[in-house]
């Protein structure tokens, strides 16, 4: 199987074409989502698709939609992606899509942690708080945070970085109901998901959840939920404190990003083969130690 770097399905119309995800209309009230292989670190899209990634994230979605579907309305609709689009198309969506719901996105992303480490590790160096919430001191990098964090931010538009934000802002950004509702199911969303995977061995340090509503009002989780994209993995067996454990997600390429004199900003720079390689096998493994499945036969 070869990878997609772009999806074009001409019997839909196409609503929009996000860094990783393309999404078409299938009618008023359902979308046909496509996971390709795209990669995107720092917000910037890598030239180079990733084989398989797609397919990973979505089958690994699936899992985590399935698992927590109990804690809040997920927006998938159970719809076979193959009976919205042509034969001709049916190679192109296999495995890498699902029909949603067609729900209004709610522009916060929410980030929940509960260790320290990446941006906030930097910001608490900074100012011994974490988007404005205070912790104690003394904290070492990667330590468990005495109680999960709600570090949401203002989703951005195309082409640029999403904004942390206090929770107050998101407040004002959407009222406090609902701003008090996403907070709450996505610290549940997060306490279920960490439960289950240290059963399998792993950390999840950090992760970020999308919700919409649909038109009655309803809040749902839609977009991904903890996948190797918008999640930190870390092998529990590993994990120590003061040093920075080793991942199985898209930290390892933004580890070797990171080696580079690149300013983050477009274009990206060239991925080398042994990377893409490294990258697409984390992606794999990931699947596998989660959820305990290897990718679904096509
Ligand atoms: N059920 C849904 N209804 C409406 N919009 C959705 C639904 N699920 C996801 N979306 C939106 O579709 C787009 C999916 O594209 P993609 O995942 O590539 O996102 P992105 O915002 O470009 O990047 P990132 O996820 O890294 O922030 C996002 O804008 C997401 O908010
Ligand atoms: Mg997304």
């Amino acid at each position: 199987m070869t990878a997609l770097y772009a999806t074009s399905i001409a019997s839909l119309p196409l609503l929009a074409k996000g860094k990783v995800r393309d999404t078409y209309i299938v009618d008023d009230k359902t979308l046909l989502m496509m996971t390709t292989d795209r990669l995107s670190a720092f917000d910037v899209v890598m030239n180079e698709p990733i084989t398989d990634k797609g397919r990973v994230l979505n089958q690994m979605s699936n899992f985590w939609f399935d698992l927590l579907k109990d804690v809040v309305p997920n927006h998938l609709t159970g719809i076979d992606p193959l009976t919205v689009v042509t034969p001709a198309e049916a190679l192109q969506v296999k495995g890498r899509s699902v029909v949603v719901k067609r729900l209004k996105p709610i522009m916060v992303e929410a980030v929940v942690r509960g260790y320290i480490i990446g941006t906030g590790w930097k910001d608490y160096q900074a100012t011994g708080s974490v988007c404005g919430i205070a912790l104690p001191a003394g904290l070492q990098l990667a330590e468990k945070l005495p109680e999960p964090l709600f570090t949401p931010a203002a989703k951005a538009a195309v082409g640029e970085h999403d904004e942390n934000i206090t929770f107050e802002q998101v407040v004002e950004l959407i009222g406090a109901d609902l701003a008090n509702q996403i907070r709450t199911v996505s610290f549940e969303l997060y306490r279920k998901a960490s439960e289950y995977a240290l059963t399998r061995g792993i950390i999840i340090a950090d992760t970020k959840f999308e919700f919409g509503l649909d038109d009655d009002g309803v809040l749902h989780v839609m977009d991904e939920v903890l996948t190797a994209d918008s999640s930190r993995y870390w092998p529990a067996d590993e994990y120590q404190v003061g040093i920075s454990p080793p991942s199985f997600d898209k930290q390892f390429v933004r580890d070797y990003l990171e080696t580079l004199a690149w300013d983050k900003t477009p274009p990206a720079p060239a991925l080398p083969a042994q990377i893409i390689e490294a990258t697409a096998a984390k992606y794999r493994e990931a699947l596998f130690k989660i959820t305990g499945q290897t990718l679904e036969a096509l």
